[in-house]
């Protein structure tokens, strides 16, 4: 089992190593929102301000989405991270 910190609501919560964080957050009612799910809208934005290295590495349509906003690379899109070990993110949005 995995931790992710919710920052914004001081949530943590734990799930199979692995685990989609969008599913995580659902499961958790975090405070994130969700638009297309698809790393195409920006709107599920977070900031992993511990263990990204934890975080799967990002495919090209969010490196890309990513790089378009100049995001740093601790900045995901939380529909597209799978998580493999503790993190903690804060929700940005886009
Ligand atoms: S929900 Fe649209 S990019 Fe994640």
């Amino acid at each position: 089992m995995v931790k992710v910190h919710f920052l914004l609501e001081d949530l943590l919560v734990e799930a199979p190593a692995g685990t989609a964080l969008q599913a995580v957050a659902d499961v958790a009612g975090a405070d994130i929102t969700f638009g297309c799910r698809t790393g195409s809208c920006g709107t599920c934005r977070v900031q992993v301000t511990e263990g990204l290295e934890h975080c799967s590495a990002p495919g090209p349509e969010e490196r890309d989405f990513l790089q378009n906003l100049n995001a740093p690379p601790d900045q995901r899109l939380a529909c597209q991270v799978c998580v493999h070990g503790d993190i903690v993110v804060d929700y940005l949005g886009l």
